[in-house]
């Protein structure tokens, strides 16, 4: 099998740090939910903070940005599948804002308001793990047949600019922030 071009990894390993934090999320509600733990909500605000920052400043912008556009223009028949992401993609972003004020009122207004912060962040995980599972199912498999070898070698060079020195301090406090929210186990 050839090697995946550099695009298409940063992508995946982008999607596996994104799904494992999403998965701390989920673990944190269900132990919220089955009362084993009391809600921690130090964690849940580190979880929202990368949940904000690092997809719409990176992940979300190369794939807008820099892979959609191209995709778009080789294999016109996915426009409509693009489409959907790219509005997905602002959704998820309005989503886990209103997260932050659903979590702060939990913490402030207490347990009334464990419930809407619950719905709202289940309805986001499964709408996000969905979101991937059709890009790496569906997009990412028809980009490899459609985009050819200077495709992927302009990807490259775009992609390595987008994440250039300034965005690479950005990118190292999120590796960072990362790693704090996966060591943790969850309480179960
Ligand atoms: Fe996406
Ligand atoms: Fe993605």
């Amino acid at each position: 099998m050839p090697m995946q071009p550099i695009a298409i990894q940063l992508i995946v390993e982008e999607h596996r740090a994104i799904a494992n934090v999403l998965h701390v999320l989920q673990a944190v509600v269900d132990d919220a939910r089955r009362g084993i733990a009391a809600p921690d909500f130090e964690r849940l605000r580190a979880v929202l903070v990368y949940l904000d920052e690092m997809p719409a400043r990176v992940h979300h912008a190369s794939e807008g940005g820099l892979l959609f556009p191209l995709i778009r223009e080789r294999c016109p028949a996915l426009r409509p599948v693009l489409a959907r992401l790219e509005a997905e993609h602002e959704r998820v972003e309005r989503i886990v804002r209103e997260l932050g004020h659903a979590l702060s009122a939990w913490q402030v207004m207490g347990e009334g308001r464990h419930e809407a912060f619950e719905l709202l962040a289940r309805t986001y995980v499964e709408m996000y793990l969905g979101h991937m599972k059709v890009e790496e199912g569906y997009v990412l498999p028809v980009a490899m047949d459609y985009l050819d070898e200077a495709d992927w070698q302009k990807l490259a060079v775009a992609f390595e600019h987008q994440r250039g020195e300034q965005a690479q301090a950005a990118l190292r406090k999120h590796r960072e922030l990362y790693e704090r929210i996966v060591a943790k186990p969850s309480v179960n």
